[in-house]
Order: C-alpha cells, then structure tokens, then sequence
C-alpha cells in the first residue's frame, strides 16, 4: 500500500443511531497545531458508508471491520479528504463525490446528488460557493441523522484538539455548540441572507441526531440547533 498520510490519535468507534457510528480523531492543520475532527460510518444495507474519513489506527480499523464492510466512501466537502486515498485503496469502495468537487488524486466514480450511497438518503448541496464544494447527508436512522462536514459544526468541546489548536480555534470563533463557523463563512465568501440561501436546503429537514466533521455527535433535538444556528448568522 502507499505511504499515506498516517493515522493518528482517535477515540472508539461510538453508537449515534442504530445503524450510525462515529469516530473522534485529529488532524495537523498547520506546524504544532492539532485539531480534532470526526468520521460518520453509516450502515447502508449494503456495507458500510464513510463521511469525512479519519485514517484509523490497525486496532482501529479492526473495530470498524466489525461493523461491517466499508462499500461507499463519501466525500462531503473539498476541505476534508486527506485520507480518502486510504480507504479507497484499502477497501475500493465507490466514491461519491459532489459534481464539480475537488478530489485529491481520486477519479470521479459516483456522483452525489440525486442518488447516495443509501436509497432513501438525502443530499444538500449548498450550491456554488465561493471558497469549496460542500454539503450534507441525511439518513432515515434515529428519527434521521445528519451527517455535516465544515459548514455546520459541533464545538462543543476541544477533544482530539492541542494546546494550540484549542487557543486558536476558540479564537477563531470554532465554539458556542451548533454553529456555522466565522472561518466557513469567510472562506466561502458569503455573509447574511447568502448563508441562509446556501444552507436553505437543511432547515426543513426533520433530524433528531446530527454528526458533523468536527466535534461530538448530537442525540435528539438536533435539528432545532442547526436552524437557530443559521438564523444566528442569517439576519
Ligand atoms: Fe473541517
């Protein structure tokens, strides 16, 4: 296999939903700073699905085998993707991708849109953005779970995250629970009424649970918070 990116330091595989797991680990956003970010394994019927993938350690990986078997590998937004190569060697699962993302030395494979990787899934596409390709995931499991990547987040804590990282992210305004990052929005160049048009697609869905690229899934009454956090930075 190739030399990529090394795993490191996670959590356990947790339970969110039946049929919905997540993983806490980390990532080097820049030289000493670590922050921590979160991969969403999803049951779909047939074999397991991987959002925002975190390369997992061998012990790691032997948890995951134990749910079953990775089929689907979803990319959600051009910012995550360093260890997508990984798990498309690993396990050649099909790779969906939105139309026009940015794929980190992947072939275009399955476009996500109109179909996923579950049939009755749902895909939010926050259209064309200034800054990178993103969007959502809906799946029917716990009452419905999303599954975010960057643009809505969990900053509920700083695990996974060093000293570093958890002083510049906090600076950076990466805190508050359910929130559309200030850094997002920046980068994606939108502001006001243009971040509650991009997101317009999630306030109407109805989810109980929501697990999003950084932080620690939410467990009931989750689509209350991503509304209010878009309405926070929509007015
Ligand atoms: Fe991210």
């Amino acid at each position: 296999m190739t030399n990529y990116p090394k795993s490191l330091d996670h959590g356990s595989l947790t339970q969110v939903a039946s049929g919905v797991h997540c993983v806490r680990g980390s990532f080097g956003m820049g030289p000493g700073m670590t922050i921590g970010r979160t991969m969403t394994v999803v049951d779909t019927g047939d074999g397991l699905a991987l959002f925002n993938a975190v390369r997992l350690s061998e012990s790691g990986l032997a948890e995951l085998d134990a749910l079953g078997v990775v089929k689907h590998l979803v990319k959600l937004s051009d910012s995550h993707g360093i260890d997508d190569p990984f798990y498309a060697d690993r396990y050649q699962p099909a790779f969906w991708s939105l139309p026009g993302a940015k794929l980190d030395k992947l072939e275009a494979d399955r476009s996500l849109g109109e179909e996923g990787p579950i049939k009755e899934g749902v895909t939010v596409d926050y259209g064309d953005t200034a800054g990178w390709r993103e969007g959502a995931y809906w799946v029917p499991m716990g009452g419905g779970t999303l599954v975010t990547c960057d643009a809505i987040q969990n900053c509920a804590d700083t695990e996974g995250a060093n000293f570093l990282g958890r002083i510049l992210t906090s600076a950076m305004g990466f805190k508050g629970g359910v929130v559309v990052p200030p850094m997002w929005r920046r980068f994606q160049k939108i502001s006001g009424a243009r971040v509650r048009e991009a997101l317009s697609g999630l306030m109407d869905l109805k989810f109980e649970n929501l697990v999003t690229g950084h932080g620690p899934p939410i467990v009931g009454g989750a689509a209350a918070l991503v509304r209010s956090a878009i309405e926070r930075v929509s007015a």
